[in-house]
């Protein structure tokens, strides 16, 4: 079994332009760090959306809906098929709301596999167009993985061809949601909106904070995630740069202080990538257009390639 990688260059689910130039800057810090890594690997990247045939005034509590829609549907087959064809999808994405349809083509392939997900993250992305305080899909990928409308706690009053795609969205890959609320658990989580926080109290979602990796150190962290997903068959890990604390991510849309440093991602993120049931591995969110001499992404690709590592060098793999 080996690695595939899966490049998406999708933009249109961040409030700023140029998440998709991610991919292209991880492959230049990869050969200014003297690395092969992209020549090891297969990979493969998905057809883009042009964001230019979409009216993104047209939807404001879920900007760019429809163009996101067709996006996750690509990312879903992609992955889905990456899985049948026994290779283990590591995928370098763009804006984060590709992680919906990463989640789905794992379900696709396997239906019956109870699904837990970590997420590390500076967000906790669970927002609906109901809920939303920017209308940045990137910020809803799990309320859609998770099927969600949070109806009950809703701040604004979407309506519909808006909301018509969002029904649509919940069907990508299979009907109906993929994971449990109770199946996630976030990791550095620091900046949540109102309806975010009651959602995490309403389903008890598991969370652990910065603090807690920095106090136990993040391969134990790495550890207590497990365990709590202790009940499900597979593990997806989504790690959104923006997880690093701001004072290194200055390379992405939406940084937040008081986050994790590189060598803490880096350890967490590889002692993730040992666990035979982690079947898919992300990385989202790298911005180069808001960056000096590339930093992010160099921080980016030294995490994804220590992670790469130690996904293909477990003794065994999950299926
Ligand atoms: N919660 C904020 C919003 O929904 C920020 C989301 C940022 N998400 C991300 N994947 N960077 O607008
Ligand atoms: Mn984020
Ligand atoms: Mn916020
Ligand atoms: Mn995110």
């Amino acid at each position: 079994k080996e690695l595939k990688i899966i490049e998406v260059k999708s933009e249109i689910g961040a409030g700023t332009r140029g998440a998709s130039l991610g991919v292209e800057a991880m492959k230049i810090a990869s050969l200014d760090l003297n690395s092969d890594f992209f020549k090891q690997y297969e990979s493969i990247e998905v057809e883009n959306v042009n964001e230019l045939l979409f009216d993104g005034a047209k939807h404001s509590y879920a900007k760019f809906i429809d163009g996101v829609m067709i996006m996750e549907e690509r990312v879903c087959l992609e992955v889905y098929e990456t899985i049948f064809d026994e290779f283990f999808p590591l995928l370098i994405s763009g804006d984060h709301s590709t992680s919906y349809g990463t989640i789905s083509g794992i379900k696709k392939a396997h239906p019956k596999a109870r699904l837990g997900v970590i997420w590390i993250d500076a967000h906790a992305d669970i927002h609906t167009p109901f809920t939303t305080p920017s209308g940045n899909m990137h910020g809803m990928a799990l309320a859609m993985a998770c099927g969600l409308d949070n109806f009950e706690c809703k701040v604004n009053d979407p309506r519909g061809e808006t909301l018509e795609y969002w029904e649509q969205l919940k069907n990508v890959g299979m009907p109906g949601p993929k994971i449990y609320p109770e199946d996630i658990v976030y990791i550095a989580v620091r900046d949540l909106e109102k309806p975010e926080n009651y959602l995490l109290n309403k389903y008890n979602i598991n969370f652990i904070e910065t603090e807690d990796v920095k106090k136990f150190g993040p391969a134990v962290i790495a550890k207590k995630a497990l365990e709590m997903l202790d009940h499900c068959d597979m593990i997806y890990v989504s790690f959104d740069v923006d997880s690093i604390d701001s004072r290194v991510s200055t390379g992405t849309g939406t940084p937040v202080p008081n986050g994790l440093t590189v060598e803490e991602a880096k350890i967490l993120n590889s002692e993730l990538g040992k666990d035979p049931k982690v079947c898919a591995w992300e990385i989202a969110e790298v911005n180069p257009t808001l960056d000096t001499e590339n930093r992010m992404a160099e921080s980016a690709f030294e995490i994804l390639e220590a992670t790469a590592k130690s996904i293909v060098n477990r003794p065994v793999l999950a299926e």
